[in-house]
């Protein structure tokens, strides 16, 4: 059953309807459609969980101040500009259980809303006026786009490596989501130490939670997860649970299989009969466990803090990316 998120941690809405709030006054574009597209990709189920890392992360060292919640959008903002590009990049017709923004006004407004968005948050950062926290954001989004890469260039290729793989579920996912909770501690005059520690919870936390998402790729439905169940592998991304299944077949059956998927020869019938192969094997339990211990390993770069509100509710999000069922 979806955790209810607002019952997650003490004052989970009150961050969220202040994170709203600043998402819609910080975007103002001239041109209508922009301003379209940019609600129409943020009012999805989105639960803006990189503003919150930023936003817990200040309180955690002591930054309380109100702009906070400003500069929090910058995460939010190159999140959803990133799931706009995905989107076109990966033919999906859903996001967030709406038909995707490239389904509803074409690839290319869909690519400039992304872009639009990018560049809000750019403009963002530099209000900050502090060049390690712009630098963090940069070369998080270098890498970002560079993770992205990597996907593709391993498209259906299923002897890709489980340490590949990490690598482009790090750069895609896990970096953003720790740089938003680096920044909370670089914008707040954290020492270095708790800096790095910050940089490291959100990056176990962001690979647990890419684990989690490819898992629920193959053992959700589509209604609870709000995109199709064995989408991964209809557009050629190779994840860790077909990694661990196919460390199971035969190297026969897993050379047959790579000849369908790398000849896009591979039928409705082959998919789906691989979806059932990786739900029928141990990879289920053994990728439950790995995104599990990426989680431990997040909570525990939070032991040096003192406890408060804010590292409780960081802890929770770091409870409910590994429970969450969508
Ligand atoms: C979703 O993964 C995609 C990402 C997390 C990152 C996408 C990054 C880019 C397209 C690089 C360009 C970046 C910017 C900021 C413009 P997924 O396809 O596995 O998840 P999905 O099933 O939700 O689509
Ligand atoms: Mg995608």
């Amino acid at each position: 059953m979806t955790i209810p998120l607002e019952n997650l941690f003490e004052d989970y809405k009150r961050h969220v309807a202040k994170i709203n709030a600043a998402l819609n006054a910080n975007l103002s574009p001239c041109i209508p459609l922009v301003k379209k597209i940019g609600d129409y990709i943020l009012q999805g189920e989105g639960k803006r969980l990189r503003p919150l890392f930023f936003v817990l992360s200040c309180g955690l060292c002591n930054y309380t101040k109100a702009d906070i919640y400003h500069l929090s959008t910058i995460f939010e903002y190159i999140h959803v500009a990133s799931l706009l590009h995905d989107d076109v990049l990966d033919n999906s017709e859903l996001r967030r259980k709406k038909p995707s923004a490239n389904m509803t006004w074409g690839n290319h407004f869909a690519i400039l809303g992304g872009d639009f968005l990018c560049a809000r948050a750019y403009e963002i950062a530099i209000t900050s006026n502090n060049m390690a926290f712009v630098h963090n954001i940069t070369h998080t989004l270098s890498r970002l786009v560079e993770g992205q890469f990597r996907e593709l260039l391993y498209s259906n290729n299923l002897n890709i490596s489980k340490e590949a793989y990490l690598d482009i579920i790090t750069g895609k996912t896990a970096l953003l989501m720790s740089c938003a909770c680096a920044c909370g501690g670089i914008v707040s005059g954290a020492e270095d130490e708790h800096i790095r520690l910050l940089g490291q919870f959100g990056l176990n936390m962001g690979i647990a939670f890419q684990l989690i998402d490819d898992l629920l790729d193959y053992t959700s439905s589509e209604e609870a997860f709000g995109k199709p169940v064995g989408k991964d592998i209809r557009e050629g991304k190779i994840t860790l649970p077909l990694i661990y299944a196919l460390s199971e077949q035969d190297s026969c059956e897993k050379n047959r299989l790579g000849d369908l998927l790398k000849n896009n020869r591979a039928s409705e019938d082959d998919y789906r009969r691989l979806v059932l192969t990786v739900r029928n094997s141990k990879a289920i339990d053994k990728v439950r466990q790995e995104a599990i211990s990426f989680a431990d390993r997040a909570g525990r770069c939070l032991d040096s803090f003192a406890d408060s509100p804010y590292k409780q509710g960081l802890l929770a999000l770091n409870r409910y990316v590994i429970q969450r069922t969508n």
